[in-house]
């Protein structure tokens, strides 16, 4: 694993948004797995700036996104849809039509199966972008007892729901979410991963010191070939 500790979110975002517009320039019609949260939005303020700027294009970029709640409407204002909506695509030039999604309220196996062969008649994800939840969940594959393969739907822990649930004021926040799994991320070209805040230290100290276990998901990050970890000085603290 590339580490990167760089001293803030912002430094953070623009060194994975560099990262992307470069690889973007040099790959005009590539394959990037986004992800949502917190940790992303400084790198997808990046790109939006760079674009806006006219330094980038995304019209033959495709994407795929990580992760929707499940029993949610794919236009309320928190599903993860619409989160990349308002932080990425509404700024840039992507064509919509590019932009494939996980399906929250569709027959979770017809789903997996069709994000599996869209994903693969693309040709596979060439970055695939991750933040890691605080019990080192990596897309919402939570701590469990096997690594997932491709997408399926997930029970979220207490400790997601915990994180997330601040984001949900006029419903209670969904229980169930439908991610991709470790399989499809771990297919992917090239990983980068972001964390920052002391919340993610002990996360971050498993992924990358600990052994490989589904006990932390992002521990399987240590088998792939090339991710880079961008961190700031918080979440780096305990390695
Ligand atoms: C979101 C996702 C999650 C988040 C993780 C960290 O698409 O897949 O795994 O990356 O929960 O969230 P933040 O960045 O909000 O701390």
């Amino acid at each position: 694993m590339d580490i990167r500790i760089l001293g803030s979110e912002k430094e953070i975002g623009a060194a994975a948004g560099r990262l992307y517009v470069d690889f973007i320039n040099a790959n005009p019609t590539c394959v990037l797995g986004f992800a949502t949260g917190a940790s992303p939005v400084p790198t997808y303020d990046y790109i939006a700036q760079s674009c806006r700027q006219g330094k980038v294009s995304l019209k033959g970029v495709s994407t795929f996104n990580l992760d929707e709640y499940c029993d949610l409407p794919r236009d309320h204002k928190n599903s993860y849809f619409t989160f990349m909506c308002e932080n990425l695509f509404s700024r840039t030039d992507i064509d919509m039509a590019n932009v494939d999604f996980l399906d929250g309220n569709a027959d979770p196996d017809e789903e997996s199966a069709r994000y599996a062969a869209a994903i693969k008649a693309k040709g596979g994800i060439d970055i695939q972008l991750l933040g890691i939840g605080r019990n080192g969940h990596i897309a919402f594959n939570e701590p469990g007892d096997k690594f997932t393969d491709e997408a399926w739907r997930v029970a979220l822990t207490q400790s997601t729901i915990d994180a997330n649930s601040i984001y949900f004021d006029d419903i209670p926040m969904p229980r169930y979410a439908i991610t991709m799994g470790i399989g499809s991320i771990m297919r992917s070209k090239k990983i980068i991963m972001i964390a920052t805040g002391a919340s993610k230290a002990e996360a971050v100290k498993n992924m990358i010191k600990g052994p490989v276990t589904p006990a932390c998901p992002a521990s399987i990050l240590q088998q792939h070939s090339d991710v880079t970890v961008f961190l700031d000085p918080a979440a780096a603290a305990l390695l």
